[in-house]
Protein backbone atom coordinates (compact mmCIF):
# COMPACT_ATOMS: atom_id res chain seq x y z
CA UNK A 1 0.00 0.00 0.00
CA UNK A 2 1.11 3.66 -0.50
CA UNK A 3 2.29 5.45 2.26
CA UNK A 4 0.01 9.06 2.47
CA UNK A 5 3.15 10.92 2.33
CA UNK A 6 0.73 14.59 3.18
CA UNK A 7 0.70 12.95 6.56
CA UNK A 8 3.95 13.38 7.05
CA UNK A 9 3.93 17.06 6.62
CA UNK A 10 4.23 18.86 9.71
CA UNK A 11 2.61 22.55 10.29
CA UNK A 12 3.60 25.08 13.07
CA UNK A 13 1.22 27.66 13.28
CA UNK A 14 3.08 30.60 15.64
CA UNK A 15 -0.94 31.63 17.09
CA UNK A 16 -4.49 30.89 16.86
CA UNK A 17 -6.22 32.00 13.72
CA UNK A 18 -9.52 31.99 12.31
CA UNK A 19 -9.88 28.43 11.01
CA UNK A 20 -10.71 28.46 7.53
CA UNK A 21 -6.80 27.58 7.04
CA UNK A 22 -6.05 25.45 9.99
CA UNK A 23 -9.25 23.75 8.72
CA UNK A 24 -7.68 23.24 4.81
CA UNK A 25 -4.57 21.65 6.32
CA UNK A 26 -6.39 19.74 8.57
CA UNK A 27 -8.16 18.41 5.96
CA UNK A 28 -5.19 17.93 3.50
CA UNK A 29 -3.75 15.37 6.16
CA UNK A 30 -1.02 17.76 7.43
CA UNK A 31 0.08 17.41 11.23
CA UNK A 32 -1.04 21.17 12.33
CA UNK A 33 0.20 22.46 15.82
CA UNK A 34 -0.72 25.51 17.03
CA UNK A 35 0.64 27.68 19.82
CA UNK A 36 -2.79 28.14 21.65
CA UNK A 37 -2.30 31.20 23.57
CA UNK A 38 -3.44 34.12 22.34
CA UNK A 39 -0.41 36.32 22.80
CA UNK A 40 3.15 36.69 20.72
CA UNK A 41 4.92 33.44 20.99
CA UNK A 42 7.64 33.74 23.30
CA UNK A 43 11.00 33.50 20.92
CA UNK A 44 12.43 30.65 23.22
CA UNK A 45 9.08 28.63 22.39
CA UNK A 46 9.06 29.67 18.84
CA UNK A 47 12.49 28.24 18.36
CA UNK A 48 11.79 25.21 20.04
CA UNK A 49 8.76 24.75 18.38
CA UNK A 50 9.51 25.30 14.46
CA UNK A 51 11.88 22.34 15.06
CA UNK A 52 11.54 20.13 12.37
CA UNK A 53 8.37 21.18 10.67
CA UNK A 54 7.99 21.58 7.05
CA UNK A 55 6.00 24.86 6.91
CA UNK A 56 5.61 27.33 9.07
CA UNK A 57 2.75 29.71 9.17
CA UNK A 58 4.76 32.83 10.69
CA UNK A 59 2.19 36.53 11.98
CA UNK A 60 3.91 40.25 11.32
CA UNK A 61 4.58 39.90 15.55
CA UNK A 62 6.98 37.19 14.50
CA UNK A 63 10.30 37.97 13.88
CA UNK A 64 11.59 35.83 11.16
CA UNK A 65 15.12 35.56 10.70
CA UNK A 66 18.42 33.01 10.38
CA UNK A 67 18.30 31.88 13.83
CA UNK A 68 14.44 30.74 13.16
CA UNK A 69 15.79 29.16 9.66
CA UNK A 70 18.25 27.25 11.48
CA UNK A 71 16.31 26.46 14.50
CA UNK A 72 13.72 24.82 12.14
CA UNK A 73 15.76 22.20 10.13
CA UNK A 74 16.49 21.09 6.55
CA UNK A 75 12.80 20.23 6.27
CA UNK A 76 11.54 23.71 6.08
CA UNK A 77 9.94 24.75 2.81
CA UNK A 78 8.01 27.63 3.04
CA UNK A 79 7.01 30.45 5.81
CA UNK A 80 3.60 31.57 4.83
CA UNK A 81 3.34 35.31 6.73
CA UNK A 82 -0.43 35.86 7.46
CA UNK A 83 -0.10 39.59 6.88
CA UNK A 84 0.21 41.43 3.36
CA UNK A 85 3.34 43.10 4.88
CA UNK A 86 6.60 40.72 5.00
CA UNK A 87 8.69 43.36 7.00
CA UNK A 88 9.25 40.82 9.65
CA UNK A 89 10.65 38.25 7.57
CA UNK A 90 14.50 38.31 6.37
CA UNK A 91 13.87 37.18 2.85
CA UNK A 92 17.36 37.17 2.09
CA UNK A 93 18.25 34.82 5.23
CA UNK A 94 14.78 32.88 3.67
CA UNK A 95 16.32 32.44 0.10
CA UNK A 96 19.80 31.74 1.51
CA UNK A 97 18.28 28.36 3.05
CA UNK A 98 15.92 27.83 -0.19
CA UNK A 99 12.74 28.47 1.86
CA UNK A 100 9.63 29.87 0.19
CA UNK A 101 8.24 33.29 1.40
CA UNK A 102 4.87 34.25 1.05
CA UNK A 103 2.07 36.63 2.15
CA UNK A 104 -1.66 37.10 2.24
CA UNK A 105 -2.71 39.77 -0.27
CA UNK A 106 -6.25 38.69 -0.72
CA UNK A 107 -8.61 40.64 -2.28
CA UNK A 108 -10.65 40.86 0.42
CA UNK A 109 -8.28 42.18 2.79
CA UNK A 110 -7.67 45.30 -0.21
CA UNK A 111 -10.74 45.73 0.43
CA UNK A 112 -11.19 46.04 4.12
CA UNK A 113 -7.83 47.78 4.45
CA UNK A 114 -9.44 50.60 2.13
CA UNK A 115 -12.68 50.89 4.59
CA UNK A 116 -10.59 51.05 6.78
CA UNK A 117 -8.27 53.71 5.28
CA UNK A 118 -11.52 55.90 4.07
CA UNK A 119 -13.35 55.06 7.73
CA UNK A 120 -10.30 56.92 9.61
CA UNK A 121 -10.18 59.92 6.80
CA UNK A 122 -13.87 61.17 7.25
CA UNK A 123 -13.46 60.22 11.01
CA UNK A 124 -10.57 63.11 10.90
CA UNK A 125 -12.83 65.10 8.61
CA UNK A 126 -16.18 65.40 10.63
CA UNK A 127 -14.08 65.14 13.49
CA UNK A 128 -16.30 62.04 14.91
CA UNK A 129 -13.93 60.55 17.23
CA UNK A 130 -14.16 64.09 19.26
CA UNK A 131 -17.02 64.66 18.53
CA UNK A 132 -18.33 61.42 20.26
CA UNK A 133 -16.27 62.00 23.22
CA UNK A 134 -17.94 65.51 23.81
CA UNK A 135 -21.59 64.27 23.42
CA UNK A 136 -20.66 61.04 26.18
CA UNK A 137 -19.25 63.37 28.60
CA UNK A 138 -22.50 65.57 28.41
CA UNK A 139 -20.92 68.66 26.93
CA UNK A 140 -23.50 68.79 24.56
CA UNK A 141 -25.33 72.20 25.26
CA UNK A 142 -27.38 72.57 22.59
CA UNK A 143 -26.80 73.57 18.54
CA UNK A 144 -24.14 75.79 17.78
CA UNK A 145 -23.42 76.74 14.57
CA UNK A 146 -19.85 76.82 15.65
CA UNK A 147 -19.21 73.69 17.09
CA UNK A 148 -16.72 71.20 16.03
CA UNK A 149 -16.52 72.52 12.33
CA UNK A 150 -14.81 70.14 10.01
CA UNK A 151 -14.24 69.80 6.58
CA UNK A 152 -16.35 68.21 3.47
CA UNK A 153 -14.41 65.18 1.84
CA UNK A 154 -16.33 65.80 -1.57
CA UNK A 155 -14.33 67.28 -4.16
CA UNK A 156 -10.94 67.56 -2.33
CA UNK A 157 -7.50 66.09 -3.69
CA UNK A 158 -6.05 62.88 -2.10
CA UNK A 159 -2.90 62.09 -2.45
CA UNK A 160 -1.70 58.46 -2.46
CA UNK A 161 1.52 57.39 -1.47
CA UNK A 162 1.87 53.36 -3.02
CA UNK A 163 -0.76 52.47 -5.52
CA UNK A 164 -0.55 48.70 -4.58
CA UNK A 165 -4.19 46.56 -4.40
CA UNK A 166 -5.19 48.99 -1.25
CA UNK A 167 -4.68 51.89 -2.39
CA UNK A 168 -6.21 51.77 -6.12
CA UNK A 169 -9.42 50.70 -3.84
CA UNK A 170 -9.27 53.39 -1.59
CA UNK A 171 -9.05 55.65 -4.52
CA UNK A 172 -11.84 54.11 -7.03
CA UNK A 173 -13.85 53.95 -3.83
CA UNK A 174 -13.15 58.17 -3.18
CA UNK A 175 -13.46 59.07 -6.77
CA UNK A 176 -16.63 57.23 -7.89
CA UNK A 177 -18.37 58.29 -4.35
CA UNK A 178 -16.89 61.48 -3.41
CA UNK A 179 -15.54 63.12 -6.71
CA UNK A 180 -11.84 63.35 -4.71
CA UNK A 181 -9.22 64.14 -6.84
CA UNK A 182 -5.91 62.28 -6.81
CA UNK A 183 -2.66 62.33 -6.97
CA UNK A 184 -0.26 59.28 -6.77
CA UNK A 185 3.26 59.10 -6.04
CA UNK A 186 4.81 54.99 -6.85
CA UNK A 187 7.99 53.39 -7.97
CA UNK A 188 6.36 53.67 -11.75
CA UNK A 189 3.34 55.10 -13.04
CA UNK A 190 0.35 52.36 -12.51
CA UNK A 191 -1.52 52.70 -15.72
CA UNK A 192 -4.57 50.22 -14.26
CA UNK A 193 -5.52 53.35 -11.68
CA UNK A 194 -5.10 56.12 -14.28
CA UNK A 195 -7.87 53.67 -16.61
CA UNK A 196 -10.55 53.39 -13.39
CA UNK A 197 -10.12 56.87 -12.04
CA UNK A 198 -8.69 60.15 -12.34
CA UNK A 199 -5.72 59.27 -10.97
CA UNK A 200 -2.37 61.38 -11.79
CA UNK A 201 1.31 60.18 -11.09
CA UNK A 202 2.74 62.90 -9.58
CA UNK A 203 6.46 63.32 -7.26
CA UNK A 204 6.05 62.63 -3.68
CA UNK A 205 6.78 66.23 -3.17
CA UNK A 206 3.98 67.27 -5.21
CA UNK A 207 1.51 65.34 -3.94
CA UNK A 208 2.51 66.41 -0.32
CA UNK A 209 2.09 70.25 -1.54
CA UNK A 210 -1.17 69.71 -3.11
CA UNK A 211 -2.97 66.81 -1.02
CA UNK A 212 -5.76 67.47 1.23
CA UNK A 213 -5.37 64.03 2.33
CA UNK A 214 -2.46 62.06 2.31
CA UNK A 215 -3.02 57.91 2.71
CA UNK A 216 -0.30 55.91 3.09
CA UNK A 217 0.18 52.24 1.65
CA UNK A 218 3.17 51.86 0.78
CA UNK A 219 5.44 48.08 2.23
CA UNK A 220 8.10 49.15 4.41
CA UNK A 221 11.74 48.77 3.32
CA UNK A 222 14.79 50.68 3.67
CA UNK A 223 13.52 53.64 1.01
CA UNK A 224 10.33 53.83 2.57
CA UNK A 225 11.29 53.82 6.46
CA UNK A 226 10.88 57.70 7.33
CA UNK A 227 9.82 58.27 4.20
CA UNK A 228 7.74 61.24 6.01
CA UNK A 229 9.75 63.18 8.03
CA UNK A 230 10.52 66.90 8.95
CA UNK A 231 11.12 67.79 5.18
CA UNK A 232 8.10 66.28 4.15
CA UNK A 233 5.83 67.86 6.90
CA UNK A 234 7.07 70.97 5.65
CA UNK A 235 5.59 70.55 2.23
CA UNK A 236 2.27 69.66 3.68
CA UNK A 237 -0.99 72.22 3.38
CA UNK A 238 -1.77 73.26 6.61
CA UNK A 239 -5.25 72.07 6.28
CA UNK A 240 -4.13 68.79 5.46
CA UNK A 241 -4.24 65.16 6.68
CA UNK A 242 -2.09 62.63 7.07
CA UNK A 243 -3.69 58.98 6.95
CA UNK A 244 -1.47 55.57 8.06
CA UNK A 245 -2.54 51.95 7.33
CA UNK A 246 0.56 50.56 6.47
CA UNK A 247 3.77 50.32 8.62
CA UNK A 248 4.22 52.81 11.40
CA UNK A 249 8.18 53.28 10.64
CA UNK A 250 7.06 55.21 7.48
CA UNK A 251 6.59 57.98 9.09
CA UNK A 252 8.85 59.42 11.71
CA UNK A 253 6.96 59.85 14.71
CA UNK A 254 8.42 62.39 16.32
CA UNK A 255 8.57 64.65 13.52
CA UNK A 256 4.77 64.01 13.10
CA UNK A 257 4.34 65.23 16.53
CA UNK A 258 6.38 68.24 15.96
CA UNK A 259 3.86 68.68 12.96
CA UNK A 260 1.25 68.49 14.91
CA UNK A 261 2.34 70.39 17.92
CA UNK A 262 3.08 73.49 15.52
CA UNK A 263 0.05 73.29 13.52
CA UNK A 264 2.08 72.53 10.44
CA UNK A 265 -0.59 69.91 9.75
CA UNK A 266 -4.20 69.52 10.71
CA UNK A 267 -4.15 66.54 12.29
CA UNK A 268 -3.42 62.37 11.62
CA UNK A 269 -4.68 59.37 11.88
CA UNK A 270 -2.76 56.22 12.81
CA UNK A 271 -3.36 52.19 13.22
CA UNK A 272 0.34 51.57 13.11
CA UNK A 273 3.11 52.81 15.21
CA UNK A 274 6.37 52.96 15.68
CA UNK A 275 7.71 49.97 17.25
CA UNK A 276 4.51 48.46 18.45
CA UNK A 277 2.40 47.64 20.37
CA UNK A 278 3.78 49.98 22.46
CA UNK A 279 4.84 53.77 21.15
CA UNK A 280 8.81 53.36 20.36
CA UNK A 281 9.16 56.58 21.06
CA UNK A 282 9.68 59.81 23.44
CA UNK A 283 7.40 59.40 26.15
CA UNK A 284 6.37 63.26 25.42
CA UNK A 285 5.51 61.89 21.73
CA UNK A 286 3.41 58.99 22.43
CA UNK A 287 1.78 61.24 25.32
CA UNK A 288 0.95 63.83 22.68
CA UNK A 289 -0.44 61.09 20.28
CA UNK A 290 -2.58 59.54 22.97
CA UNK A 291 -3.92 63.31 23.52
CA UNK A 292 -4.28 65.08 20.88
CA UNK A 293 -7.87 65.74 19.44
CA UNK A 294 -6.36 66.10 16.27
CA UNK A 295 -5.51 62.53 16.14
CA UNK A 296 -7.08 59.12 15.81
CA UNK A 297 -5.63 56.10 17.30
CA UNK A 298 -6.43 52.64 16.20
CA UNK A 299 -4.67 49.78 17.00
CA UNK A 300 -2.99 47.39 13.96
CA UNK A 301 -7.04 46.78 12.92
CA UNK A 302 -7.15 47.87 9.32
CA UNK A 303 -7.53 44.54 8.36
CA UNK A 304 -9.55 43.25 11.56
CA UNK A 305 -13.20 42.07 9.85
CA UNK A 306 -14.39 38.24 9.86
CA UNK A 307 -14.30 38.10 6.14
CA UNK A 308 -10.18 39.50 5.43
CA UNK A 309 -8.87 37.61 8.38
CA UNK A 310 -10.35 34.27 7.05
CA UNK A 311 -9.35 34.67 3.69
CA UNK A 312 -6.16 35.22 4.54
CA UNK A 313 -5.81 32.35 6.94
CA UNK A 314 -7.41 30.33 3.83
CA UNK A 315 -4.94 31.99 1.43
CA UNK A 316 -1.99 31.22 4.11
CA UNK A 317 -2.88 27.69 3.89
CA UNK A 318 -3.44 27.76 0.18
CA UNK A 319 0.39 28.58 -0.19
CA UNK A 320 1.65 26.06 2.28
CA UNK A 321 -0.58 23.42 0.31
CA UNK A 322 0.96 24.22 -3.27
CA UNK A 323 4.35 24.48 -1.93
CA UNK A 324 4.32 21.08 -0.10
CA UNK A 325 2.56 19.57 -3.36
CA UNK A 326 5.88 20.69 -5.72
CA UNK A 327 3.51 23.75 -7.13
CA UNK A 328 4.55 27.31 -7.83
CA UNK A 329 3.14 29.89 -4.07
CA UNK A 330 0.00 31.98 -5.02
CA UNK A 331 1.22 34.48 -3.26
CA UNK A 332 5.13 34.83 -3.46
CA UNK A 333 6.68 37.89 -0.88
CA UNK A 334 8.51 39.90 -3.08
C1 LIG B 1 -0.97 43.26 7.02
O1 LIG B 1 -1.65 42.36 6.48
O2 LIG B 1 0.18 43.51 6.69
C2 LIG B 1 -1.65 44.01 8.07
O3 LIG B 1 -0.85 45.00 8.58
C3 LIG B 1 -2.14 43.08 9.15
O4 LIG B 1 -3.35 43.52 9.55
Amino acid sequence: MLKNTFSMYKIFITRHIPDAGPKALKEKGYQVDIYQKDDVIARKELLKRVKGCDALLSLLTDKIDEEVLKAAGPKLKIIANYAVGFDNVDLAAAKKYGVTVTNTPAPEVSETVAEHAMALLFALAHRIVESDHLTRQGKYHGWNPNLLLGTDVTGKTLGVIGTGRIGMNLVRRLNEGFGIRTLYSDVKRNKELEKISNAKFVTLNELLMRSDFVSIHAPLLPSTHHLISTKQFRLMKKTAYLINTSRGSIVDSHALVQALKTKRIAGAALDVFEGEPAFALRRQDSTYLQHAWSVILTPHTASATIEARQAMSKLAADNIIAVLSGKPPLTPAK
